[in-house]
């Protein structure tokens, strides 16, 4: 196994736990959707790995379609002001579609994006998380699969960063205080 890194703190969740958790959405999912097939959308840039690992454990037929998200800041959280830098290539009407999110926090990020996508008229959206913070939401949003609940602390690893370092950690990890202070 491969050694924690020296600026994380403690393992909240080791490589084997998240994939595990990752097949059991796969599974969830391809049981939820027999006989469809999906349009996964990854918000980059966190959600990328979580997007390449929970597709390949869906047996459907599935396409992949990636939204880029200006991010509204540590300062600005309650503005809720999310633009978008990338949008999807392929066209959402008529598709069920799932969206995955590394993480959902204050929930506003994926608020502006079901808004969005379901003025395009999809046959349907879902939302499938990683995930999910123990914060009091400041969106109330509607999350059909979810992997992990995870304690308001400071969290890398598995796509999450901080300062772009660190997403290509296998397991998910709470930061040393010293690191980001
Ligand atoms: C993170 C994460 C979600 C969003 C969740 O992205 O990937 O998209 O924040 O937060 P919210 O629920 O409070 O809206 P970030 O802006 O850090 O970009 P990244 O994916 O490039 O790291």
């Amino acid at each position: 196994m491969q050694a924690v890194h020296e600026d994380v703190a403690r393992v909240l969740f080791t490589d084997e736990e998240i994939q595990a958790r990752v097949k059991e959405m796969g599974a969830q999912i391809t049981a939820d959707y027999q006989g469809q097939s999906l349009l996964v959308v990854s918000v980059l840039r966190g959600a990328a790995i979580f997007m390449a690992d929970l597709v390949r454990a869906i047996d459907l037929p599935v396409e992949m379609d990636y939204m880029a998200v200006s991010s509204y800041g540590n300062g600005a959280k309650s503005s809720g002001v999310v633009q978008i830098l990338k949008d999807t290539t392929s066209s959402l009407e008529g598709r069920h579609v799932i969206i995955a999110e590394d993480i959902l926090d204050s929930g506003l990020t994926l608020e502006f994006l079901i808004e969005n996508f379901e003025l395009r008229n999809p046959a349907s959206v879902e939302v499938a998380t990683l995930l999910r913070k123990d914060v009091k939401p400041q969106a109330d949003v509607h999350c059909r699969y979810i992997g992990f609940e995870c304690p308001n602390e400071f969290i890398v690893g598995y796509g999450l960063d901080y300062a772009e370092r660190y997403r290509n950690l296998p397991y998910i990890g709470v930061l040393k205080p010293e690191i980001y202070q």
